[in-house]
């Protein structure tokens, strides 16, 4: 479905990404876990074609990306003047849906996520989990077969959270492709069937979900994380903040 080779990324001389490759199959969700600053934004904008890579390809198998993807970017950068409703309709209208669903898919979803009662309100007044909502949505209207996701649950609260970690859950059953970015470990364990961790922008593990936990022997994915990752000491780091925060 979708096949990224030897990803490489350089903003000037600072190295974001480097060798990134993998495959997304229909039905997969593939975790792409990985610290503050490590690359998982800028794969992202690479994969849906926001971002040059400096090397390396991206392609989608014989098909007009565009139509088939689903994107939640990191940054909910909404027009802030226009409604939550106005500004579905405009994005169903760039995906050239045709106007009947597109009217009935914004109604739903817009109910669905609680949103119906907010739908006339400009964005400008929408507290942050709200806007992240009108993103998932927006991402989902147009029944894309891939979804790309950059922390899609930002700002949610505890019912949309099982909502949408349920959802995506469901979508690969019917055979969608989830790309899933994040650094919340407890979801990406729950929801991901395979997973690349990143650290600055080097791949350091890939494959599936148990067995990257498994390789590096440890009970839990966060403890696997932290030892493979963030090779930091996190109850020394606490204290330090601790003592730093309290010195008069
Ligand atoms: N537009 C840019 N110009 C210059 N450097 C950038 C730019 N965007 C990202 N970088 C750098 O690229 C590296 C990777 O950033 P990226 O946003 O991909 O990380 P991330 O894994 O998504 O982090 P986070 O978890 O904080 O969202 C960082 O060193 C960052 O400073
Ligand atoms: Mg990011």
């Amino acid at each position: 479905m979708l096949e990224a080779k030897n990803l490489c990324k350089f903003y000037g001389s600072v190295l974001a990404v480097q060798n990134v490759t993998f495959t997304l199959e229909p039905g997969q969700v593939l975790g792409y876990l990985g610290p503050n600053g490590s690359g998982k934004s800028t794969t992202v904008k690479i994969v849906t074609g926001l971002l040059e890579p400096t090397h390396g390809e991206v392609t989608y198998k014989g098909q007009n990306y565009r139509k088939i993807l689903g994107y939640v970017p990191e940054e909910p950068n909404l027009y802030p003047h226009l409604t939550g409703e106005e500004y579905l309709d405009m994005v169903g209208t760039l995906r050239a849906m045709p106007q009947s669903r597109k009217g009935t898919r914004i109604t739903s979803l817009l109910q669905l996520f609680s949103l119906w009662p907010h739908r006339h309100f400009a964005l400008g007044s929408y507290s942050k989990g709200m806007r992240q909502k009108i993103l998932l949505i927006a991402a989902l209207m147009d029944n894309p077969d891939v979804l790309i996701l950059d922390e899609p649950l930002s700002g949610l609260d505890v019912t949309s959270v099982l909502i949408v970690k349920s959802l995506i859950q469901a979508l690969s059953a019917q055979g969608k492709s989830v790309f899933y970015c994040s650094h919340i470990l407890e979801v990406v364990e729950k929801v991901c069937s395979r997973l690349i961790v990143l650290r600055k922008g080097h791949v350091l593990a890939h494959g599936p979900t148990a067995v990257v936990r498994e390789k590096i022997g440890k009970s839990s994915l966060e403890d696997a994380f932290l030892q493979l990752v963030e090779e930091i000491d996190v109850t020394q780091v606490v204290n330090y903040i601790v003592d730093v925060v309290a010195c008069s």
